[in-house]
Formats: C-alpha cells, sequence, structure tokens
C-alpha cells in the first residue's frame, strides 16, 4: 500500500478525510488488517502487529500534514478572493469631516476671530479641578446634577470642560481670553445623551469692572447668530451654576416651528443651547485671582449639532453609518 501517494493525491479536505475513514475508520484497510491479526500463528502475531503500527502510525502523520497543506491552501484561496483593491475606483464621493469636528471647528473659528486662545485639558480629572475649585464643595447637591464616572484611583472622567478655566488661570495671569473644546463624560444614555460627548467653554477674566455680563450677553448672541442665522432670537434665562454669579441659560427661538411651539421645542417656542453667567468670588478665590472680574459660558457641542442637522437620535452620530454621514456633509 503506497501511503504516500493515495494521500498525497487527496485534492481537498473531505477527500481527505474520506481517504482517513477508508484507511482508518471503523471498517477501514489498516483497521480490517488488525482485525485478522488473529488468523496468523501466534509466533508471527508480535511481528506484524508492530509493522501494522508503524503503517497506522505513518498514515496519520501523513493524513495530519496533508491536512495542514490543504487548510493553507483553503485559507491563501480565501484571503485571494476577499481581497479588496484599495486602490480601484469607487463612485462613492471621499471622506468628510464627522458632524461633530465639522461643528466644533466652526464655533472654534467664530471665538478665534475674535482673539479668543485655545486652550485644552486633561479628560481624566481630580475632585479639585472638575468640582472642588468651581464651587462644588463635596457633599454639594449640585454635585448630583453630573453623574460622574470615578476612577478606581479617585481621578474621574471630567463632567464638563470648565476644569480647563482653573487648569489655565493656575498657570496664567489675567486677562484670559480662552475657549476650550473637548470631550466629556456623564452616566447617561438616551435619545439625547451618550456617555461621551463634547462642550465647548468659554472664559473671559480681566480686570474689576472691565469685564461686564452685558459683553457676556453681546458675545454670545452674536455667536448664535453666526451659527444659527442672522434672524436667531436669543433669550438670556436666569438659572443656577456653582461656579457663576449670576448665571444663566441662553435659549433661541425654536429654528423648527419658528417660535409657534412644537415637539422638539416642546411648544415653549424656544431651546435651550447654552449656560453661562458671572465667574463666581469663590472661583477666582480658588485660583487666587484677586481684583478681577469675569464671564464664563459652556455649550453641549452635540445638541448644537443635532439642531443644525436636524437628527433626534444622537446615538446615531457614533455608530458610523455610511449612508447617514453622507447625508450630514456640510
Ligand atoms: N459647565 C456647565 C455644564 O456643564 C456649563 C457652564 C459653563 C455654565 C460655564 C456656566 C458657565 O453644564
Amino acid at each position: 500500500m503506497n501511503l504516500e501517494e493515495i494521500i498525497g493525491k487527496c485534492g481537498s479536505l473531505k477527500e481527505l478525510e474520506e481517504t482517513r475513514v477508508k484507511l482508518l475508520g471503523k471498517s477501514g484497510e489498516i483497521t480490517q488488517k488488525f482485525k485478522e491479526l488473529k488468523n496468523y500463528p501466534p509466533e508471527e502475531r508480535k511481528e506484524i502487529a508492530k509493522e501494522l503500527n508503524q503503517l497506522k502510525e505513518r498514515a496519520q502523520q501523513l493524513i495530519e500534514e496533508k491536512r495542514k497543506v490543504l487548510e493553507e491552501e483553503l485559507l491563501q484561496k480565501q484571503l485571494e478572493s476577499e481581497k479588496l483593491d484599495v486602490t480601484l475606483y469607487s463612485p462613492r464621493p471621499g471622506g468628510a469631516v464627522h458632524p461633530i469636528s465639522a461643528t466644533i471647528d466652526r464655533i472654534v473659528q467664530f471665538f478665534n476671530s475674535l482673539n479668543f486662545s485655545i486652550e485644552l485639558g486633561p479628560v481624566v480629572e481630580d475632585d479639585f479641578h472638575n468640582f472642588e475649585a468651581l464651587n462644588l464643595p463635596k457633599y454639594h447637591p449640585a454635585r448630583d446634577m453630573q453623574d460622574t464616572f470615578y476612577l478606581k484611583d479617585g481621578n474621574l472622567l471630567r463632567t464638563h470642560t470648565s476644569p480647563v478655566q482653573i487648569h489655565t488661570m493656575l498657570s496664567q495671569k489675567p486677562p484670559i481670553r480662552l475657549i476650550s473644546p473637548g470631550a466629556v463624560f456623564r452616566r447617561d444614555y438616551d435619545l439625547t445623551h451618550t456617555p461621551m460627548f463634547h462642550q465647548v467653554e468659554g472664559l473671559v477674566v480681566d480686570e474689576k469692572g472691565k469685564v461686564s455680563f452685558t459683553n457676556l450677553k453681546f458675545i454670545l448672541e452674536e455667536f448664535l447668530r453666526y451659527l444659527f442665522g442672522s434672524e436667531t432670537k436669543v433669550r438670556f434665562r436666569p438659572s443656577f451654576f456653582p461656579f457663576t454669579e449670576p448665571s444663566a441659560e441662553v435659549d433661541i427661538g425654536c429654528i423648527f416651528c419658528g417660535g409657534k411651539g412644537c415637539r422638539v421645542c416642546k411648544q415653549t417656542g424656544w431651546l435651550e443651547v447654552m449656560g453661562c453667567g458671572m465667574v463666581d468670588e469663590n472661583v477666582f478665590k480658588a485660583v487666587n485671582y484677586e481684583n478681577v472680574s469675569g464671564y464664563a459660558f459652556g455649550m453641549g457641542v452635540e445638541r448644537l449639532v443635532m439642531l443644525l442637522y436636524r437628527i433626534d437620535d444622537l446615538r446615531s452620530m457614533y455608530q458610523g453609518d455610511i449612508r447617514l454621514m453622507e447625508q450630514l456633509k456640510w
């Protein structure tokens, strides 16, 4: 029996398996020979059994080797047929900037043109920068407004971009005029919330008396008209943030119904787009600033994207579905 030949000519894994059964299966040829052992005189059996065992082992070894070769061939064939030629012409238009990045770019451009510098801070923060220095002492009820992700070492993922205010004021002298875009994190997940989202922070600090709420109001009105169109209505509604006093939330006239009232604006005619206020004295104390005044504001980028691009499920922004992304090109 020429094992090499029999096994060598198997052209597929299926054929190889059939051959294995034919040789070594329950009624295979080699198995059969073992069964016939008893027909030989006892003194010869030992010698023949030894040879049969060698034959069996050899067959097993050859089959295993052949299996490896065939499997490798199959894999190569698969790789070949699934190969993607990235140089091939495609009728699909090329890539585009993600709506979130595009919106951040537009925001930054506006403030850059007004001489705001761009400051970035770490996303892993400590309690001091994210809360304490922003007038949110431990056990302050306002901490509950922000569902924080804590790390095992006691640090946390920043819940807003406001800690960049602290980093900058601790490392620079006034006057300060900054804008700070970046990712922030909160334990939230539904139609309008994802656990990671983006904010843009703004901070202006100068000698006492030089910066007023009027300045803040003017700049945000200009900004919102730049973003949503020159006819956009803007209103400031008294609100509360621990790090600003007085504080306000900024609404724009609903861009969907023109202020008549609809599902998106919950029949109010207004859409909330950002928070702002005059920097609280306690924040200046925490960074050892004296005789200054300032204003700060913060906006959620995803919220603006949803309004600008008219998307109602925020989560779709992060699923990377190219069909959606193509519709959202600016
Ligand atoms: N940090 C606030 C928030 O995340 C926004 C804000 C920034 C409000 C600066 C006022 C001033 O909701």
